[in-house]
């Protein structure tokens, strides 16, 4: 998928599909970020009982071969610096060729490189060459630095509300939508 350069420090940085074999870097990205993240905008306790046993055990899941869902990870070396993961929309209002970025998540100390958006076009092109013409996300309602981010790369909010809970706090997040480029 190719290489771009962290601008932070001049090294090769390499996008690529990952493989079951990424699930532990994925979990260890998935929590760091997490915490960083959400920091203030969930409850200590969440964050705090966050697993990266128990995220690699879902992330492999994820990447099992018969796994129709796809993940992209930005990668220096062996170092895992970030992932998207794509896959079809579920939601009850998706039309059939909408597609969804599930997550995305990069390791808070290349946050603010541009290696956001190298994986997240990744990502999409995933989605394009399936055939999706289209595709959602769910945000916090409260994730500014998200919310900058997907503005900047075309997206919008569609109107679409859900309540989630989380160790005890309702968050709210948004629904958000774009189109996609064709494959
Ligand atoms: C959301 C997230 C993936 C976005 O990543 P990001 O760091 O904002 O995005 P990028 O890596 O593309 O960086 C873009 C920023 O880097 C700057 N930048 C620096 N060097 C750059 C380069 N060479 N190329 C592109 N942008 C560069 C851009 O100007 C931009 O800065 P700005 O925000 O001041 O405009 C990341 O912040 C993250 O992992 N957050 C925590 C998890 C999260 O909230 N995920 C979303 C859940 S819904």
């Amino acid at each position: 998928m190719g290489r771009v350069r962290d601008p932070a420090t001049g090294d090769s940085v390499r996008v690529r599909d990952a493989t079951v074999d990424d699930a532990p870097g994925i979990a260890a990205v998935h929590v760091a970020s997490w915490k960083d993240a959400y920091a203030g905008l969930l409850p200590a306790a969440v964050l705090d009982g966050l697993s990266v046993a128990q995220r690699r055990r879902h992330w492999r899941r994820v990447l099992d071969p018969s796994s129709v869902d796809r993940v992209v990870i930005a990668a220096r070396g062996d170092e895992l610096l970030g992932f998207a993961h794509v896959g079809t929309a579920h939601d009850a209002d998706a039309g059939p060729g909408t597609g969804q970025l599930v997550t995305i998540y990069l390791h808070p100390d290349v946050w603010g490189t541009g290696i956001g958006r190298q994986v997240h076009d990744a990502g999409l092109a995933r989605l394009a060459e399936r055939g999706h013409r289209r595709a959602v996300l769910w945000m916090l309602s409260t994730n500014a630095r998200a919310a900058r981010f997907y503005e900047r790369q075309g997206w919008e909010r569609d109107g679409c509300i859900r309540v989630q809970q989380f160790g005890g706090a309702v968050v709210i997040d948004h629904r958000w939508a774009r189109g996609l480029p064709s494959a």
